[in-house]
């Protein structure tokens, strides 16, 4: 089989809010051929990799993606003809050297990683296995608890629900995936009637949470406990609860501004905060807690609630090496999430999964707001072992292919699959 790339072709596709994306396909010589996609995010970092838009009002409002296609059809595309598409590192490092900056601004972080993913997915293909087993080997073999958004707020639903971004559900009791994913399914449709009963209109945000017009923060954990009761399940037992606050979108001049509470707070009472909801709710998780540039709260942060529930960093960290090394050296959290197209290739977002699990810390795989029907994260959350998936609630079709994937694969290994105990979840 002569596995040398022939052809990489990128073009502009639509991701699920409608907007401009990147999808690359790679041809090699034997005629072997795959393809994938990028997603994009909503409340994007700041310290993300370069999302390259054209900014042409006249088409998408300015957020088209011909420049980004471009680049990987007149530069990085000629660059890999000839190269074995087995050779992931090589493939990356050259990209990043003809990409030339330190975030991608280059060429387009959605650019090298439309690439990086069709490159891998390519290689699997072309030595015939699976992408999750091409990726991490015949010892791959733990299938993540899903994180499942039930409740939307924050940015994701243009500020008509609560504060906080991501009410999340998290069925880690269960034996196995199927379970997992069923009991999952079983309390979101269960928190539907009871929003229903309640008289909220029943609408789902971009990850396929709920929306409710609420005007407390903390109601939509007691709606979900009572889900997680009325579908048949142990609150903190089976189905303990994640949060992403996502509060680097409220944060302006060191404090944290809580639109429906009109109200402002420190980083301090922040932690005050979450230390009362982690004593009066199942929740074993809370994401971005605090902003990505408050490294001193993250720090306070992590001494008071890190020993009792998982603390992750999306926008303080990005995927991003230099931000994680600094994280673990000021033990500011215990866990990283981790976002293909924050940081721009596989084997960066391969060297970010690999520092957070020398130490110790929990790795939680993402997808973005917006996205594909790609389901390339499935497969690589497995690759890792990081046990840990969030890909949105059970419902839209860009979120259920992750999880339909995860299927796939948890039949593929039979006997092998495994899954983390909930002792994973409960320090
Ligand atoms: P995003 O949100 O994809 O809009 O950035 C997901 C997250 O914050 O985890
Ligand atoms: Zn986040």
């Amino acid at each position: 089989m002569d596995r040398r790339i022939k052809r990489v072709q990128a073009r502009e596709i639509l991701d699920s809010r409608g907007n401009p994306t990147v999808e690359v396909e790679v041809v090699l010589n034997s005629g072997v051929h795959a393809s994938a996609s990028v997603p994009s995010g909503a409340s994007t970092g700041t310290y993300e990799s370069v999302e390259l838009r054209d900014s042409d009002s006249h088409r998408y409002g300015g957020k088209g993606v011909f420049k980004a296609v471009n680049n990987v059809n007149d530069i990085i595309g000629p660059a890999l003809i000839g190269q074995d598409v087995i050779e992931q590192t090589n493939i990356d490092k050259l990209m990043i050297s003809l990409d030339g900056t330190s975030n991608k601004s280059g060429l387009g972080a959605n650019a090298l990683c439309g690439v990086s993913l069709a490159i891998a997915r390519t290689a699997a293909v072309a030595v015939d296995l699976p992408l999750y087993r091409y990726l991490g080997g015949p010892y791959a073999v733990l299938i993540p608890v899903p994180m499942m958004n039930v409740i939307n707020g924050g940015i994701h639903t243009l500020q008509q629900g609560p504060d906080y971004q991501e009410y999340m559900i998290v069925p880690y009791g269960a034996d196995t995936f199927r379970e997992a994913l069923r009991w999952g399914s079983e309390t979101y449709h269960a928190l539907k009637k009871l929003l229903m009963e309640k008289g909220f209109k029943i609408a789902v945000a971009d990850e396929g949470g709920f929306v409710p017009a609420i005007s407390s923060n903390e109601d939509p954990l007691k709606l979900i406990v009572t889900a997680i009761e009325r579908g048949g399940y142990r609150p903190g037992e089976d189905i303990g609860i994640g949060l992403d606050v996502a509060a680097s979108a409220f944060y302006k001049d060191g404090k944290y501004n809580l639109r429906i509470e009109n109200n402002q707070l420190t980083s301090e009472e922040m932690i005050d905060r979450y230390a009362e909801l982690v004593g009066k709710y199942p929740i074993v998780s809370i994401e971005d807690g605090l902003s990505e540039d408050d490294w001193s709260g993250w720090e306070k942060l992590n001494a008071k609630l890190g020993e009792k529930i998982q603390l992750v960093g999306d926008d303080i960290f990005v995927t991003n090496v230099q931000r994680i090394e600094r994280g673990i050296k000021e033990r500011v959290a215990n866990a990283v999430l981790i976002k293909p197209n924050q940081i721009g290739t596989l084997t960066e977002t391969i060297a970010a999964v690999k520092m957070a699990q020398k130490v110790n810390w929990r790795v939680v795989v993402s997808h973005r707001s917006g996205e594909t029907v790609d389901s390339f994260i499935a497969d690589f959350t497995v690759a890792m072992g990081t046990g840990a998936l969030k890909t949105g609630a059970p419902c839209r079709g860009e979120r259920i292919e992750k999880y339909n994937q995860l299927l796939r694969i948890e039949d593929d290994l039979r006997e092998a699959a495994m899954h983390p105990s909930r002792e994973t979840f409960l320090y």
